[in-house]
């Protein structure tokens, strides 16, 4: 029942955005489609991945991830949270992530939920993580391409649970999930957005 439900819902929403995007043309005076951009939405949502078997609750309320006893290549994942008009930025969205360190491990039992952390974006629906670059783990006899878990929530939108993944890790394409058509907008660049050399993420975030 909930899956049907959900199935009605996306093929609602696909209707709904198949309109929008019919109505967001208009016919000029001169018989050109002209764009109209005012209340245009794109089909923006962020899609889905498994949540894996690692996912712990409760990690700490934090935004900078990094300890003196890690070891690794810090990055700075940030981004805004936008509700599913692809425009409205979400304030108090929250916004947990977990990933393994730099030797494909991830804390599963201690106290410091290492790499592991909450957060809840401002005003803005902006919200930003210091953290380390992780590392792979083997999935059967191959290895994961390095990713960052997701999952996100917030009034009156769906939870979304998801995966970022690194542009040119060459274990995107044999892995069951990075590979998907469906990931292809979560495989993002490291870029050097700063004149210091600190690597950044942009991963922003729309929810339905
Ligand atoms: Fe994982």
């Amino acid at each position: 029942m909930v899956a049907s439900r959900k199935l009605l819902l996306a093929m609602n929403r696909k209707d709904f955005l198949r309109t929008s995007v019919f109505s967001a043309f208009a016919l000029s005076t001169f018989g050109f489609i002209v764009k109209k951009e005012e209340n245009f939405s794109g089909d923006c949502e962020t899609t889905n991945d498994i949540l894996g078997p690692f996912y712990r609750d409760n990690a700490p309320v934090r935004n900078n991830l990094i300890n003196k006893d890690m070891e690794g290549q810090e990055v700075l994942i940030k981004g805004i949270v936008y509700g599913s008009d692809c425009s409205t930025p979400l304030k108090d969205a929250k916004v947990e992530i977990w990933h393994c360190s730099n030797k494909g491990e991830y804390d599963n039992t201690s106290d410091k939920y290492q790499h592991r952390a909450q957060w809840y974006t401002d005003e803005n629906g902006f919200y930003s993580f210091k953290t380390l670059l992780p590392g792979k783990y083997l999935n059967g006899n191959q290895f994961r391409p390095a990713h960052i878990h997701f999952r996100v929530s917030a009034k009156n939108q769906d939870e979304l649970i998801s995966q970022l993944y690194f542009k040119g890790d060459p274990h995107i394409t044999s892995d069951p999930w990075a590979k998907k058509k469906s990931a292809e907008n979560r495989i993002l660049p490291i870029v050097l957005e700063d004149s210091m050399g600190n690597l950044v993420v942009n991963f922003n975030i729309y929810l339905s």
